[in-house]
């Protein structure tokens, strides 16, 4: 007897076993219709595409016909200095998605940027750190994508930058200068704790790819803890993201491990609040992930050797004192302290320290101390709200001010913000705020 089973091979050898058809099943199918797909390895990949925030991109926002999120079908756009990049249907759909995909294919994919027929991927999918993911937690991210995702038949618009940007195979050479493709290599003089936050920083939390400088070509600046560079503030779409070393003034140096993981967890810690694009990595992410391993995060940021650049904090009184006597006399020398009374203080308090689980505490915040103002200036500007977490406190907003003040008056109040308070940071200028809005008319 002959039959004809269309579908996945894995269904067909199932298929032809119900049926008493003779057919060979190579191995790999046989596992993934067992072990492969197992509930709790699905579950297990579940929560890994948490940890790397797979849906952050892959999902985009909803549009007023469909109120719902079409979960990982794509279509989102990840700004990028050479254009929009769109991301994909990475749902199992056969035709719209990835449902052909191998295990080999998914892997060389995640790890290589390169998708089958050899379509090299743009370094807006974060390759470079995903080659760092062992090879079990990528079965269970394989097992999660294929059996625990429904599929969506939806094309993701075509990505069209500009040329050269446009010719992808000449990311053949990107990738052979600045992908280095290394798995992660477990570093013996660290107990298990450091080496569980390494792997999930370093592979699939990506922290580097927003955290860590660029080069000239887009490239970031070290994958690992071994370059001194790593995880010491960049800039992507407009947004400044702070040092995560034990840095004092503009780092984590002084927050505690508790601190930091309860930041990730609920967006806030510390006094501080997540902001910017730090929101969504909270949201979709880091908020989902074990408390274990968020300290095991936390800890591992924070053994990390203070590195890069930015402002300091002195708590000492006398500098604390000198900006509270100004306000309370009307003395509005300091230019920005009148306009940080009127327009800012009712929610940051006079005295920077803000309200907990509210407002953001601004008086030594890493944030506030950062080298480059960028978030600041573009929070002041656009406004924001804090991330909505299933632990945390209720989101509350900050304000937009990009019609209420004018770029002179934003240089000052956010000038006052980083030198009051026993803050010591650069001024930001004029210049910084008219570059900001400029920027962000034309993204
Ligand atoms: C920071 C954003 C970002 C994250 C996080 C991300 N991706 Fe992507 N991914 C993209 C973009 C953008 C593309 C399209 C790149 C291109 O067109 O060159 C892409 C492409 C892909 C492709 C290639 C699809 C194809 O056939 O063209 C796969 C597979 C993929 N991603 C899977 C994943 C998985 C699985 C995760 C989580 C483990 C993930 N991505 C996380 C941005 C991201
Ligand atoms: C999409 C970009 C992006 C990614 C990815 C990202 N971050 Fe952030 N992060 C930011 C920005 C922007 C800020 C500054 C705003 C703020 O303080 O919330 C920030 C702030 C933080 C802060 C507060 C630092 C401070 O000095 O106040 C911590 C802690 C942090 N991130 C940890 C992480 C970790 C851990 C990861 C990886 C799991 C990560 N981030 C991934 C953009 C990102
Ligand atoms: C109505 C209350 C409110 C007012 C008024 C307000 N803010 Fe905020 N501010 C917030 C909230 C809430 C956040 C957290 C925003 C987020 O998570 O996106 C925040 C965040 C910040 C941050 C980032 C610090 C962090 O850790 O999140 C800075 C800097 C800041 N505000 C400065 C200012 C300045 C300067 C003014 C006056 C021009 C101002 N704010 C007015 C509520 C307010």
């Amino acid at each position: 007897m002959i039959v004809m089973v269309h579908g996945p091979s894995a269904l067909r050898c199932l298929l032809a076993l119900v049926m008493g058809v003779t057919m060979t099943c190579p191995l790999r199918d046989a596992l993934a219709v067992t072990s492969d797909a197992s509930p709790e390895l699905i579950k297990r990949g579940a929560y890994l595409a948490k940890a790397a925030d797979c849906a952050g991109c892959h999902t985009a926002l909803p549009k007023d016909r469909d109120p719902l999120p079409k979960s990982l079908a794509g279509g989102q756009a990840v700004n990028s200095p050479f254009g929009t990049i769109w991301s994909t249907n990475i749902t199992p759909d056969p035709q719209h998605g990835i449902g052909k995909y191998t295990y080999q294919d998914f892997a060389r994919a995640l790890r290589e940027g390169v998708a089958p027929g050899g379509k090299r991927l743009y370094p807006a999918m974060p390759y470079p750190s995903f080659s760092k993911i062992a090879d079990d937690d990528m079965r269970a991210l394989y097992a999660y994508f294929m059996h625990g995702v429904r599929p969506v038949a939806e094309s993701a618009p075509e990505t069209r930058l500009p040329f050269p940007f446009n010719q992808r195979w000449g990311l053949y050479f990107w990738d052979l200068a600045f992908a280095p493709g290394k798995p992660f290599s477990a570093d013996a003089q660290h107990d298990a704790q450091w080496n569980r936050g390494a792997y999930l920083v370093q592979s699939l939390g990506h922290c580097g790819a927003c955290h860590t400088p660029r080069g000239p070509a887009f490239n970031e600046l070290g994958y690992t803890d071994e370059s001194s560079r790593y995880l010491t503030g960049g800039t992507n779409d407009h947004w400044y993201a702070p040092i995560l070393r034990s840095t004092a003034g503009a780092g984590l140096g002084r927050l505690s491990a508790q601190d930091v993981a309860a930041f990730l967890k609920t967006g806030h810690g510390g006094g501080f609040v997540a902001f910017g694009s730090m929101v969504q990595v909270v949201e979709d992410s880091t908020q989902y992930l074990s408390e274990a391993d968020l300290l095991a995060i936390a800890s591992y940021l924070k053994s990390l050797p203070a590195s890069g650049r930015g402002g300091t904090f002195h708590a000492d009184a006398q500098a604390a004192r000198q900006a509270m006597t100004s306000l309370r006399t009307g003395d509005v020398e300091r230019p920005g302290a009148g306009l940080y009374e009127s327009a800012c203080a009712r929610c940051h308090r006079s005295d920077g320290a803000g309200v907990a689980q509210k407002y953001p505490r601004l008086a030594g915040n890493p944030a506030v101390l950062a080298e480059k103002p960028d978030s600041l200036v573009r929070l002041v500007l656009e406004g924001g709200h804090a991330p909505s977490t299933s632990y945390g406190p209720l989101p509350k907003e900050m304000p937009a001010f990009g019609s209420r003040l004018t770029d002179t008056e934003v240089a000052r109040v956010l000038t006052y913000v980083r030198t009051a308070w026993g803050n010591d940071a650069l001024p930001v200028t004029t210049r910084d705020v008219q570059n900001m809005r400029k920027q962000l008319a034309s993204p």
